[in-house]
């Protein structure tokens, strides 16, 4: 699986601007916090857009799969048969035929300008994980909690997207055939080429991007990497290492169940394929390490929880390796408690190394390889205390690369 297949000009305006301008920040703006840049936590001036994104790529066939299953037993049976030998299902269900994946997408996104600072013409591009939308990324628990609010208030730019089948953007209706990792991986690649070579979002060209993601994102922009480099400049893969042994750990704690059951009230639309975690007991296994983090923010983390399929879930690893000619800098960010990419301790890696640093032989060409672990935190990274230090922490990683 995941390790199976591998598996400006700014920095120095911040120097000198930083300190008056983040006291005149604070004059200005009562929601402004301390800890974050020089323009403020209010600085983020955001617009949606639902970008058309063509896909015209080869997938291979699932096959002896129910695309349109829709009753529990189904769905159980199939994470235990592919916990218990992940090779075997694969080879038993998915076949040499292939086919083409023609289809247009509708993708709903978020663009977020800096009102003040933004003359650096560096766009970052968000990719949100699996139980999350694009919201996960401006989690509205508090201000500095927010990476949007975060890179807004050092100047930079962002984009966010819900990925299919969340937020705003369509729900392809089977469980196997189209939700899938090489689905979304196409599909991150048709917007960053929008967003490279169109004046769609932002109104401008966006010449220097940086792919950020989390989890199932970070997959996602890890095989960007891999498979195109030359649409990012530097990558940051949060919630992920390539260390999947626990992967059949998390798909059995995550009891995942038929999201409008669930949830009827909000997700009572989505087809019968589309998942969610079982309970509050489920998706705090997965992605929240107990107490370090606010009730609030479980509950809204819980309350906005978005549905995923089989064919997701089983094509985590199908994507992705060794990105050798990936020469932007690369930055890693795990909570050091992930229970799904680290079996709840990024610190105990093979020979007294940790996990996310073995992300590094991904990248044999990075201009730079940072590792940064941030304690007391699980998978569902923003939710935790730590956010605000972690949110930071990228920021100003991506500035330090002079970007
Ligand atoms: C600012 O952030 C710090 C920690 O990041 C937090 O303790 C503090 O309460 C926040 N202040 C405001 C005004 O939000
Ligand atoms: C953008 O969409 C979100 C929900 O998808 C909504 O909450 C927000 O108000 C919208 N923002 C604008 C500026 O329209
Ligand atoms: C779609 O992909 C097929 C097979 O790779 C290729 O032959 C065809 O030219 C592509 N069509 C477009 C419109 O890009
Ligand atoms: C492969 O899948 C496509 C799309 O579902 C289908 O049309 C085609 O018949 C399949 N090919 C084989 C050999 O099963
Ligand atoms: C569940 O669905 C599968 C096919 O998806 C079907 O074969 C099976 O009979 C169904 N089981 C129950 C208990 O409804
Ligand atoms: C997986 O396949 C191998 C080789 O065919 C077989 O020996 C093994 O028993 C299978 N494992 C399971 C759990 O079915
Ligand atoms: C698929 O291709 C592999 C490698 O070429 C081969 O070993 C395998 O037998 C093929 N499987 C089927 C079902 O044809
Ligand atoms: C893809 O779909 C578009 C629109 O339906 C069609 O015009 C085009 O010919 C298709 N391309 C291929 C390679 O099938
Ligand atoms: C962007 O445009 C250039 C020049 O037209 C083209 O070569 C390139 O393939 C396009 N890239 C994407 C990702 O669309
Ligand atoms: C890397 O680039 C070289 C030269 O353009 C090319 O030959 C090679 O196939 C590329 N490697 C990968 C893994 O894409
Ligand atoms: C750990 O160290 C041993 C002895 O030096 C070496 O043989 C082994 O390959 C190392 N394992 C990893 C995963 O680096
Ligand atoms: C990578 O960048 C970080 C942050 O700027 C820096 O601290 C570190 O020394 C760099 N690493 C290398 C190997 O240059």
């Amino acid at each position: 699986m995941v390790a199976g297949k591998v598996f400006s000009v700014l920095p120095l305006l911040g120097l000198v601007l930083g300190a008056s301008i983040r006291l005149d920040a604070r004059q200005n703006d009562g929601s402004s916090n301390s800890t974050a840049g020089p323009y403020g936590l209010s600085n983020a001036d955001c617009s949606n857009i639902t970008l058309s994104i063509p896909v015209n790529t080869t997938l291979t066939n699932f096959t002896g799969v129910d695309n349109t299953y829709s009753n529990q037993s189904y769905i159980t049976q199939q994470v235990i048969e592919f916990t218990q030998a992940q090779a075997n299902w694969t080879s038993e269900h998915v076949s040499n035929a292939t086919h083409t994946l023609n289809r247009t997408f509708s993708i709903a996104g978020t663009y977020c300008k800096p009102r003040q600072g933004g003359d650096n013409d560096v766009l970052i591009n968000l990719v949100h994980g699996i139980g999350f939308d694009s919201s996960y990324w401006d989690f509205a628990l508090s201000p500095e909690y927010s990476v949007v609010k975060v890179a807004a208030s050092y100047g930079y730019a962002t984009f966010r997207y819900d990925r299919i089948g969340t937020g705003k953007s369509e729900t392809p209706k089977g469980g196997f055939e189209v939700a899938r990792a090489q689905t979304e991986v196409a599909i991150l690649q048709g917007v960053l080429g929008q967003l490279r070579n169109s004046t769609t979002v932002g109104g401008k060209q966006h010449n220097k991007i940086v792919g950020v993601g989390h989890s199932y994102g970070s997959v996602q922009t890890q095989a960007v990497t891999a498979q195109s480099p030359e649409l990012l400049d530097a990558a940051v893969l949060t919630g992920f290492t390539t260390n999947s042994s626990n992967l059949g750990g998390y798909l059995t704690a995550g009891s995942y169940s038929i999201a409008n059951r669930i949830f009827p009230d909000r997700l009572g639309d989505k087809p019968d394929t589309w998942l969610v975690t079982g309970s509050n007991a489920s998706d705090i296994t997965g992605f929240f390490f107990p107490p370090h983090y606010a009730p609030e923010a479980f509950d809204l983390a819980r309350a906005t929880e978005q549905p995923v399929t089989l064919g997701s879930l089983f094509t985590v690893g199908d994507v992705g390796g060794v990105a050798q000619n990936f020469t932007g800098p690369v930055q890693v960010v795990n909570g050091a408690n992930d229970f799904i990419f680290c079996s709840s301790n990024c610190w105990a890696g093979p020979n007294g190394t940790d996990i996310p640093s073995g992300v590094k032989m991904l990248y044999p060409a990075a201009s730079n390889f940072t590792s940064y672990i941030a304690e007391k935190t699980g998978h569902g990274i923003t939710a935790h205390y730590s956010q605000p230090e972690v949110a930071r922490e990228i920021v100003t990683w991506i500035q330090s690369q002079n970007l």
